[in-house]
């Protein structure tokens, strides 16, 4: 009888079960979908579980929900709400999910969950309706930051109940931490913030456990509230402490102009403390205005094209990468080597001085400590960086990446030692700043193997790579390098070989226009800087032409024939040995890594104006590389977005204002 009631359920994404114990199994599978997300259906046909369920509360002991999926639930179908702008409609939606996880949260049964990896945004709201939560903790999740709240990287915050139950149940600091930062918590944390009752380390016991739980309940439902310490910051006093703490912690990170998500998620938890009704009232009233935000639809878009870099990485082939072999151990080919080993290559490095390998492996070492804190885990990441003085591991090299100094001559010499040693299908790689893959293939027999994979310094934090095209190249090469950089945790743009490629070409006529305005002595570099900062740039134009180093930056600017000013400033410096942080000295002085700012900023002047003046020439020349089809774009039809998504991940370019050509088009509106 039961099985006839289910069916009638007429479910797509869901596998339910009556089982003979009376536990009513719900499985999550989205139809089509190759990870679960929410979306209006998968909550309509949810909601009609919980009926279901309530309707038949006399006979069943409990609900548990799993997933068929290698994950648990991703979140929200973004897709699927993007469309969404008017107000009313957001509204209807919000109300409908709360009132499916309120009915969730209220079922007249015990409810339990088994997570297996990913459980963000909506997923996570989901499982904290629930009364019981096991989390799997076994050898491919247990290092995995995967449960989270990801919302303030889209420019809102958790809508679907998320703010009201992880602050009842987590209490405001680890709640508050989690929406505010949208940094993930791997399984242990989980446990320790609250969310998991229970970890177990294999799948199969993911469903054992609820069951026990279940049975164990007899009908009997436990509620999940946070304990007294937990609870603490709500008490008025502390509370004011608490907001101002992380306000101030806020601040450093976002400019509430741009991102208003967090403060405002901020304020309403300030406004309702423990009176969790009242805070449920708010999330709901405030969300429509959140999600039809500037910031948040550019951040949306970000998110999108992310996906659509992502989805640049197809390959037919079926030769995978596991063996790097990387020549030069200096800044960037060690910290290549690093990033390359900690996702799980082998890497053989190898340079002309010993004293530069000696130097990466201490780098490496202190590296995988800071980050894998767990003994067992550096070990193996130290096994899989192997110091290679003599190159023994070109012939085994899947890939060969270059690193070594910017010459042409010496590259070209080293790419026809190499391709000598190396398989015939090996993929040989540059990561050259500026030169055109055809003059360094000069020297090479086959030079349909090279391709260029530049990386951007720091190579382990810098989420760009641009995979450079020749016309010559063997576009399955290409293809293989673009996945193996989008399996390394990347974002590949496939860029044309010319002068400074997409990222180096539009960030020097923007440094330069900076230098020019310092030299005329209209602005002092400070003022500059923060205008640039307050418009949402990570660091000012100047702080980062002593960054990159002057002699580096200025080389950039000829090698794209920009004018350079008899007598300027940067040249002067130059001569004088100041070439910016690596030298303590540049246009700054630095101190402990840091610039030491001399003069304060100009008052009563308007700072948006200059950031205007200074940063039009990136704008102008995207636009260029929009028209002269520097970024390989099959079809042609996303060649904006990936030269926005290019300039965002490679140069941090203001992420709320969606990247710099949809920011140039909303000023010609
Ligand atoms: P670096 O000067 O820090 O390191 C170069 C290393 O190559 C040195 O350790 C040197 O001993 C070694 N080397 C030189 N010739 C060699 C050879 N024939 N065989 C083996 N090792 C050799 O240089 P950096 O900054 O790491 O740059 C490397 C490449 O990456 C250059 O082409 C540069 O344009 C490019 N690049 C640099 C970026 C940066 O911010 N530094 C950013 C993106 C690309």
């Amino acid at each position: 009888m039961s099985a006839n009631k289910l069916d009638k359920l007429k479910l797509e994404n869901f596998n339910v079960k009556w089982d003979c114990e009376n536990i009513l199994w719900v499985i999550i599978d989205c139809k089509d979908k190759s990870e679960n997300t929410l979306d209006i259906e998968v909550l309509a046909e949810f909601d009609k579980i919980l009926d279901f369920a309530n309707d038949n509360a006399k006979e069943l002991k409990g609900l548990g929900l799993l997933s068929a999926k290698k994950n648990f639930i991703m979140g929200a179908d973004v897709n699927s709400f993007a469309d969404l702008n008017e107000h009313n409609k957001i509204n209807e939606l919000i109300n409908k999910a709360h009132l499916i996880f309120d009915k969730l949260d209220n079922l007249k049964i015990p409810t339990a969950c088994g997570i297996n990896g990913f459980c963000l945004g909506g997923g996570l709201e989901t499982v904290l309706a629930f009364k019981y939560r096991v989390v799997l903790n076994n050898q491919e999740t247990k290092y995995k930051s995967s449960i989270g709240f990801p919302e303030v990287k889209l420019g809102i915050y958790p809508g679907f109940g998320g703010t009201f139950r992880s602050i009842s149940q987590l209490g405001p600091i680890n709640a508050l931490t989690m929406m505010l930062t949208g940094k993930n918590l791997k399984p242990s944390g989980a446990k320790a913030s609250g969310i998991a009752h229970k970890l177990v380390d294999t799948k199969d016991k993911l469903r054992w456990t609820i069951r026990r739980k279940l049975l164990k309940l007899d009908g009997k439902i436990e509620k999940t509230k946070a304990g007294f310490f937990k609870s603490l910051p709500n008490n008025p006093l502390i509370s004011l402490f608490v907001y101002n703490k992380f306000k101030s912690e806020l601040k450093k990170k976002a400019n509430p102009k741009h991102y208003p998500a967090p403060y405002k998620l901020l304020d309403i938890w300030k406004e309702s403390l423990s009176d969790y009704a009242k805070m449920q009232k708010l999330e709901k009233a405030n969300f429509a205005e959140m999600m039809t935000s500037k910031t948040a639809r550019n951040l949306q878009r970000i998110f999108y094209i992310s996906n659509a870099m992502k989805g640049l990485a197809k390959s037919a082939s079926d030769k995978s990468i596991r063996n790097v072999h990387i020549i030069g151990a200096g800044t960037m080919g060690c910290d290549i080597a690093i990033h390359c080993a900690g996702k799980g290559y082998r890497v053989t490095i190898q340079d002309l001085s010993d004293d530069m390998l000696k130097k990466a492996k201490t780098n490496a070492n202190k590296f995988f400590k800071k980050r894998l804190k767990k003994p067992e885990l550096i070990k193996q990441a130290m096994t899989r960086f192997i110091i290679d003085k003599e190159g023994s591991g070109l012939s085994s090299a899947d890939v060969v990446i270059e690193a070594i100094v910017e010459n042409l001559e010496v590259k070209q010499k080293l790419f026809k030692e190499v391709e000598a040693k190396v398989a015939k299908d090996t993929i040989l790689a540059t990561n050259t700043s500026a030169i055109p893959l055809e003059k360094i293939a000069q020297s090479m027999a086959d030079k349909t193997r090279l391709i260029g994979l530049h990386f951007f310094n720091p190579a382990h934090t810098l989420p760009l790579v641009e995979i450079i095209k020749s016309d010559f190249v063997n576009q399955e090469f290409l293809e293989i390098g673009a996945k193996f950089v989008k399996d390394m945790g990347k974002f590949p743009l496939i860029v044309k070989s010319s002068p400074g490629f997409l990222v180096n070409r539009v960030l020097a006529p923007y440094i330069m226009s900076a230098l020019k305005l310092e030299d005329k002595g209209t602005y002092n570099k400070e003022t500059i800087d923060k205008a640039c900062r307050e418009f949402g740039m990570p660091m000012g134009p100047i702080e980062l032409a002593d960054t990159v180093g002057l002699d580096i930056m200025l080389n950039v600017a000829k090698e794209l024939k920009l004018k350079i000013p008899k007598g300027s400033k940067v040249e002067k410096l130059i001569q004088d040995g100041k070439l910016g942080r690596k030298t303590n000295s540049g246009y700054y002085d630095w101190k402990k890594g840091r610039p030491v700012e001399t003069e304060s900023v100009d008052k009563n002047i308007d700072l948006s104006e200059i950031a205007h003046t200074v940063l039009s020439p990136l704008w102008v020349e995207a636009k260029s590389c929009l028209d002269e089809k520097i970024v390989w774009d099959k079809d042609r039809q996303k060649s904006s977005d990936l030269i926005d998504g290019g300039i965002i991940f490679g140069t941090g370019f203001a992420p709320h204002l969606g990247g710099a050509l949809n920011y140039m088009k909303s000023l010609n509106k």
